[in-house]
């Protein structure tokens, strides 16, 4: 499939059969995830892969009883963190054996400065934003192996911390089932270019 009949394919996905997508197919989409973008590379993300049927269960229950949740192969909960400083500390020290000392130095001093010129609060919400580009990363590659998958902001952020024992450096921003889908897609609705571009 081409990228524009994928972007035209995928939708948002209420119910799947509950059956388990291949590992081949977990892994492409696992590494779809890993390649996304990120501002310094700082890949400010974590994700938390859930295929258990009970956890599944107690997830839905803290989704507002969405049944994509329960019914999905596996269950993709994108998290935050709330500082860069590990993320930045990593990148360095993973980057530093593969890179000339000269442009290392410089690249240091870049992040460094980049990080503390940011407040908490703006690496959190970059950290936030910044994960959506692994979603539409997910959502894509998933659509091109025939799986379905739906982005979902409908949660009990509280709920899935306890459920998941996430760290208190994480926080849960959105989720992703993907499975078979036992319907056809909608027909889409979006406002018309002219409504969009200007
Ligand atoms: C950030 C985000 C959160 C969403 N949350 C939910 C949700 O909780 N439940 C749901 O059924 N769909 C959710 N959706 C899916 C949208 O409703 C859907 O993408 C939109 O209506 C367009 O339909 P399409 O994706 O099928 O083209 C969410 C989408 C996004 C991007």
């Amino acid at each position: 499939m081409e990228l524009h009949d994928i972007i035209k394919k995928r939708h948002a996905a209420k119910l799947f059969t509950g059956e388990k997508i291949s590992s081949e197919h977990l892994e492409k989409l696992k590494e779809s995830i890993r390649l996304a973008p990120s501002s310094f590379n700082w890949q400010p993300w974590k994700i938390k892969i859930v295929s258990d049927k009970k956890v599944l269960e107690s997830l839905y229950k803290a989704s507002y009883d969405q049944p994509q949740v329960k019914t999905a192969s596996h269950l993709f909960v994108f998290c935050s963190f709330n500082s860069l400083q590990d993320n930045n500390n990593k990148l360095l020290d993973e980057m530093k054996p593969n890179m000339p000392k000269e442009k290392f130095d410089g690249f240091k001093i870049m992040l460094e400065s980049a990080l503390k010129n940011m407040s908490p609060e703006e690496q959190e919400r970059m950290s936030e934003r910044e994960l959506f580009l692994a979603v539409q990363n997910l959502l894509l590659t998933a659509t091109s192996l025939e799986l379905a998958s739906c982005p979902m902001g409908g949660f009990a952020h509280a709920e899935y911390a306890k459920i998941l024992e996430l760290p208190e450096n994480l926080k849960a921003i959105v989720v992703v089932p993907v499975g078979i889908s036992v319907e056809e897609p909608r027909q889409k609705f979006r406002f018309a270019h002219e409504d969009i571009f200007f």
